[in-house]
């Protein structure tokens, strides 16, 4: 049976405790480690930069999957890829080309990903569907944790899929990053999404490995293709 990634987001975890929790998050079965940067300007908050980034490198092998919430991204994808960023995802609702910003990416050697924000058309990641290795849709604004998923996005990202599967020979990931959790994540993989980030719904859990294999197993059925 088909089964999606997941990418716990670290943001919800204990800040004061970064490394602990992204062993916690690999050890309890993660695929990979969702990490948002916000600027105080693109969204109403400040997270953390690439020297955090670098610390948690080596804590952790798996994919750290870093989610850039910049207004302008193109000055900091270098420092983000040199800390160790495999993953590293850019908004197209962000001030810089967003074809400069996914060649810096490639140049760096990590995998590009295009994100867009809930009140964007889905038609606006299509001049880069067949380029990217992963398409990011925020199922809500972004800016904090615990919020709820914003009614909608579950048509959207059927759209969405439909979309990549037209323009794209070899489909890319689809993410979906939001008010994720047990009740809807199985209406999410069947509307095509391969990739669920979870924030609340991993680390405000009890047992963060059992939150990740429910969500895993929950969500798992056909290939979303
Ligand atoms: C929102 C971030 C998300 C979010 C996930 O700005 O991009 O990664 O914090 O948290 P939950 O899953 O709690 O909505
Ligand atoms: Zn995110």
């Amino acid at each position: 049976m088909w089964k999606p990634l997941i990418s716990p987001s670290i943001i919800a975890g204990d800040l004061a405790n970064l490394r602990q929790d992204a062993i916690r998050a690999e050890e309890g079965g993660a695929d990979w480690l969702h990490l948002d940067i916000m600027d105080g300007n693109f969204v109403p908050n400040i997270t953390f930069g690439p020297a955090t980034v670098a610390a948690l490198r080596p804590a952790v092998r798996f994919t750290l999957d870093t989610h850039l919430m910049l207004v302008h991204p193109l000055s900091m994808i270098e420092r983000f890829a040199e800390a160790g960023s495999d993953l590293i995802t850019v908004h197209v609702e962000s001030t810089d080309p967003v074809d400069e910003c996914l060649e810096l990416i490639r140049s760096c050697g990590a995998r590009t990903g295009l994100c867009i924000n809930p009140d964007t058309p889905i038609e606006a990641v299509e001049p880069w569907a067949d380029q990217v290795d992963l398409v990011l849709l925020m199922s809500v604004h972004p800016g904090f944790t615990g919020q709820s998923f914003v009614e909608g996005s579950v048509e959207r990202l059927r759209a969405l899929r439909a979309l990549l599967d037209r323009v794209s020979s070899n489909p890319p990931d689809l993410q979906i990053d939001g008010g994720i959790g047990l009740h809807n994540c199985r209406e999410i993989v069947e509307a095509g999404a391969t990739v669920l980030v979870a924030g609340a719904s991993v680390f405000r859990q009890p047992d963060v490995a059992k939150a990740i294999h429910d969500l895993r197993e929950t969500g798992a059925g056909n290939l979303p293709r």
